[in-house]
Order: C-alpha cells, then sequence, then structure tokens
C-alpha cells in the first residue's frame, strides 16, 4: 500500500501506477488552533510505503511521527518513507557554540520511524553517504540529473551545461556525460541567505544555448545572479534544470528578471514548473529495496 497526502496526488497516483503499489490518502483535519488528525485505513498490510516530499518540513514531521507511530500499530511491519526532497540535510556542523545539527536530529527522528528511505538528490555537504544523515536500515538515494539531462537534450541542442557553484559539478557533470555535453561550473561565495557573488568560469559562451542546472533553487539568487552573467557574456540563451523546485516567494520573478527563458523541474517537489516526472525511479528504487530484503 501506498500512503499519501492530498497535495501530493498527483505523484502519489504516478507512483502508484509505476510500483503496482494501491495508493490510499491519508485523511487530514487541521484543527483551528493547528493541531492535526490523521486518518489511516483500519488494518494495514505488513509493508507500507509512505510518499512525502519534505519541502515545508516543519508540520510534515509531526505527520510522520504521528503516522508511522499509528502504521505499526495498525499491522505494518515493514515501513519506506519515499521523501524525494529531504529537508533540514544543509546543517551538518555546528558553526557557533550551541548551534543544533539539525541534520543529526531530523535524521535520527526520521529513522527511529521508518526501516527504508528514498530520497533524490539529498543536500549533503561534509557527509559523505545518506546513511550517515538518516542511519534507516535500508537508505537509497537517487538523482534527477539522468532524467533532467534527457530533457535537456530533447529540448535544447548541443547545449551547454553550467553549474552554478563548485557543488552542483557532480550534477552537472552526470548530466553532461549522459549526452555527450559541454560543462562547467561556476565559483560562488555565499555571504547570507539572499547574498551570493557567482563568478563565471573562463570559457567561451558567446552564442550557446545554456542551461544551468542546480539541484535546489530557494531564493533564486544563485542562479538569477549565473544567468545575468552568462547573457552579459553573450549566451545565446539560458534556461535553467533543477531537481527540486522550492522557490521562495519571489524566487520565479527574480527569474524572469535575470533573463531565464524556461524552467524546468522534476516532480520531488510539486510545482508548476515540473516537466520531468521521477515516478518511474522511484518504482525501481522500491522494487530494489524489496530484493535487497528479501537477501537479508
Ligand atoms: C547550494 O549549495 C545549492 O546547490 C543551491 O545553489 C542553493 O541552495 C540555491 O539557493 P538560492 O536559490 O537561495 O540561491
Amino acid at each position: 500500500m501506498l500512503l499519501f497526502f492530498e497535495d501530493e496526488r498527483a505523484p502519489a497516483h504516478r507512483l502508484a501506477q509505476a510500483s503496482g503499489l494501491t495508493p490510499h490518502q491519508v485523511e487530514r483535519h487541521r484543527f483551528p488552533d493547528g493541531e492535526l488528525k490523521l486518518r489511516l485505513p483500519a488494518t494495514l498490510p505488513s509493508q507500507v510505503v509512505v510518499l512525502r516530499s519534505l519541502n515545508d518540513p516543519n508540520e510534515k514531521l509531526v505527520e510522520l511521527l504521528l503516522l508511522a507511530t499509528t502504521a505499526r500499530n495498525l499491522g505494518a511491519q515493514h515501513l519506506t518513507l519515499v521523501a524525494p526532497y529531504l529537508a533540514y540535510m544543509r546543517q551538518d556542523l555546528a558553526f557557533h557554540a550551541g548551534e543544533v545539527i539539525s541534520q543529526r536530529v531530523v535524521g535520527d527522528f526520521i529513522a527511529g520511524l521508518f526501516d527504508a528511505l528514498i530520497t533524490v538528490d539529498p543536500h549533503l555537504h561534509r557527509v559523505a553517504t545518506l546513511a550517515q544523515a538518516v542511519p534507516v536500515a535500508q537508505p537509497l538515494v537517487l538523482s534527477g540529473a539522468p532524467l533532467l539531462s534527457d530533457w535537456i537534450a530533447r529540448h535544447r541542442a548541443n547545449a551547454l551545461l553550467i553549474g552554478p557553484d563548485e557543488e552542483s559539478a557532480q550534477w552537472v557533470a552526470q548530466a553532461a556525460q549522459r549526452h555527450g555535453l559541454d560543462f562547467t561550473v561556476c565559483h560562488k561565495t555565499r555571504h547570507n541567505d539572499h547574498a551570493v557573488l557567482v563568478q563565471l568560469p573562463p570559457v567561451d559562451v558567446a552564442g550557446r544555448q545554456v542551461v544551468v542546472m542546480d539541484d535546489v533553487i530557494s531564493t533564486g539568487h544563485t542562479v538569477a545572479q549565473a544567468t545575468q552573467l552568462l547573457l552579459a557574456a553573450g549566451a545565446r540563451s539560458v534556461d535553467v534544470a533543477v531537481t527540486h523546485a522550492l522557490f521562495a516567494p519571489g524566487a520565479l520573478e527574480l527569474l524572469r528578471k535575470a533573463g531565464v527563458g524556461e524552467i524546468w523541474s522534476t516532480d520531488c517537489i510539486a510545482h508548476a514548473s515540473n516537466q520531468v516526472f521521477m515516478a518511474e525511479r522511484l518504482a525501481q528504487a522500491l522494487a530494489q529495496l524489496r530484493e535487497s530484503a528479501k537477501s537479508l
């Protein structure tokens, strides 16, 4: 069975179709004081998959606590969380005394509720593997880069792929190699949430159709600045491909003002820019987990 919430009905049905799981929407009531009431089916099979992408995570983490605890009481013995976007992965270190290492707290919380976790391009900085961040028994990481690369290759012949910072090299290189495209990355210095300094690499972009690729767009400042520099350097067009369409208020307007053409995203986070669907990949990952569980 696949449990999902109303706001993720479309990706849930795509995943149910691709995986053969029976979808069931969790009933959710929000009381006037903000508390939540959930309702699951009266009995559950032994294996249950929960789809919950963790953008806007705070209330969703409470949902997961209520849901997973109850699912076990109702018969679930193995719980898999499919969280295409995984929250709180950035804060993996206490930069100042007393700072909360959110990644560890949230990672332990999820691992305490679920047996398996599937996620897409988690934002891991100083931690090498998902298992270190979220110590579940069965962690599995997918990437949005291959499918984004296929989409780009179909829509922009001979595109030049550019990552807005060094960190993006892992996704951009993967996407470029898949279709034999040129790629490079910029250098970025972040000053605060809304202030970044992007510097272009020494590459001739004149006349090129550039696609800026990143794992996450939040405020949009990173990609907006890269776009302005690329257009000023003579790029014929700048489009954007992103795995996680977080898009904080004002981000889309910022990108448009900077001169971005098309914005393409995966459906890891439900958004109007979703063009690339992860369902088949997620279904393969679920099948892989079932196989590895059999051999345990
Ligand atoms: C940074 O490490 C990420 O890959 C993104 O480049 C960053 O999160 C984008 O943030 P914003 O859209 O707020 O500039």
